[in-house]
């Protein structure tokens, strides 16, 4: 039987995420080796050439499950039809730069863009924020999409967890794949909270295996959240094919849900659970099942995990407020 394609928009598609996210796309990784995809492609007026260059690319690599490819510099246009869209195209921070410094270059961009979501893309829209600074963007988008639920504006803090469980396994001398229930917190910046008090590695409880506060204070939280900046520094370029990946996986998850007894971090909107105020929009642990997600309820906070959450929830709240006085919001 041949599937309707499923309609995906990619923003920022002639970028350095954009370029190590299509290709994936177009193989089947996102969605599943066995739905056909029509890829929708943003830019701005200038880049479209490079993106036009992309799709040269992309038709040459012959991909059996791409339907059609259209590229756009109007963002209603991009987003008719839309199913997933995939909002990367924003300015990446530079060396010295902090994420603070982005709300204002690029939160002009989200708020057209969740116009248009809004007027016009499919009824079962699921939109992943990548561009910086993420959680705040995808307030910024949501906030003007009123008729698109709530929950179906995520922001990434994907990479965030992948990341965590890279170092917690070098430390435990373990594969990734035994490592279940990370999670990240708050927000995809330095304040962010990647927890390991409620992981397992192997079954038992990733924090007593490990059993090493200070690593977990000294070296763990500070290299997870500081991992942007390293990249930045070490390649002179923010990181591109990881964020790419981790895009992949947030979607590929959400769409096709969490394995029994795991869960995932995503940035999603706030209900207020664990003390994080209603509407932010914050990293949680969460769950996904038929396309849709839900904050993993119930767990125990410490003193130590408190601090960290609210941390990074405080900078969140600061995000918001800015943007409500830029008039974003
Ligand atoms: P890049 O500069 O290589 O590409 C960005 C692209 O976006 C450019 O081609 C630009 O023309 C395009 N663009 C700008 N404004 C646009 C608009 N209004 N509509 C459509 N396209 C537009 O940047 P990159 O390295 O691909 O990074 C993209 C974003 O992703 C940055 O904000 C970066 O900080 C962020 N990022 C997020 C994460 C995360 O984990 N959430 C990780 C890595 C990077
Ligand atoms: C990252 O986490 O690699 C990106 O968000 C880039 C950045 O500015 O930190």
């Amino acid at each position: 039987m041949t599937r309707t394609p499923v309609t995906v928009t990619v923003t920022g598609a002639a970028g350095q995420i954009g370029y190590a996210l299509l290709f994936r796309i177009a193989s089947g990784q996102l969605l599943g080796a066995d739905v056909p995809v029509r890829l929708r492609l943003l830019e701005i007026p200038q880049a479209v050439k490079a993106a036009e260059g992309t799709a040269m690319e992309l038709d040459d690599c012959a991909f059996p499950l791409v339907s059609g490819i259209d590229i756009h510099d109007d963002a209603v246009k991009a987003f008719e039809g839309a199913n997933v869209a995939l909002l990367v195209g924003a300015r990446p921070r530079t060396k010295g730069m902090e994420r603070g410094d982005l709300l204002e270059a690029n939160g002009g961009i989200f708020k057209p863009q969740g116009e248009a979501i809004n007027a016009g893309a499919a009824d079962d829209i699921k939109v992943l924020v990548v561009g910086n600074p993420a959680n705040t963007n995808a307030l910024i988008a949501r906030s003007h999409a009123p008729d698109v639920p709530a929950e179906r504006f995520t922001a990434m803090t994907r990479l965030d967890h992948n990341r965590a469980l890279a170092q917690l396994s070098k430390k435990a001398g373990v594969s990734v794949s035994e490592i279940r229930r990370m999670t990240i917190w708050g927000n995809h910046s330095a304040t962010q909270y990647p927890d390991v008090f409620h992981a397992e590695i192997a079954g038992k409880n990733a924090a007593e295996t490990v059993n090493d506060q200070s690593w977990l204070e000294n070296d763990f939280i500070p290299t997870v959240a500081k991992r942007g900046a390293a990249i930045i520094e070490a390649r002179g370029a923010s990181s591109a094919a990881s964020a790419a990946s981790a895009a992949i996986d947030h979607v590929h998850t959400w769409v096709n849900g969490t394995a029994e007894g795991d869960w995932t971090s995503m940035a999603v909107v706030s209900d207020g659970s664990y003390g994080v105020p209603e509407g932010l929009i914050s990293s949680f642990p969460v769950t996904t099942k038929d396309g849709e997600w839900s904050i993993v309820q119930g767990l125990e906070i410490d003193a130590f995990s408190r601090t960290r959450i609210d941390a990074s929830v405080n900078e969140l709240s600061e995000e918001r407020d800015a943007v409500r006085k830029l008039g974003l919001i």
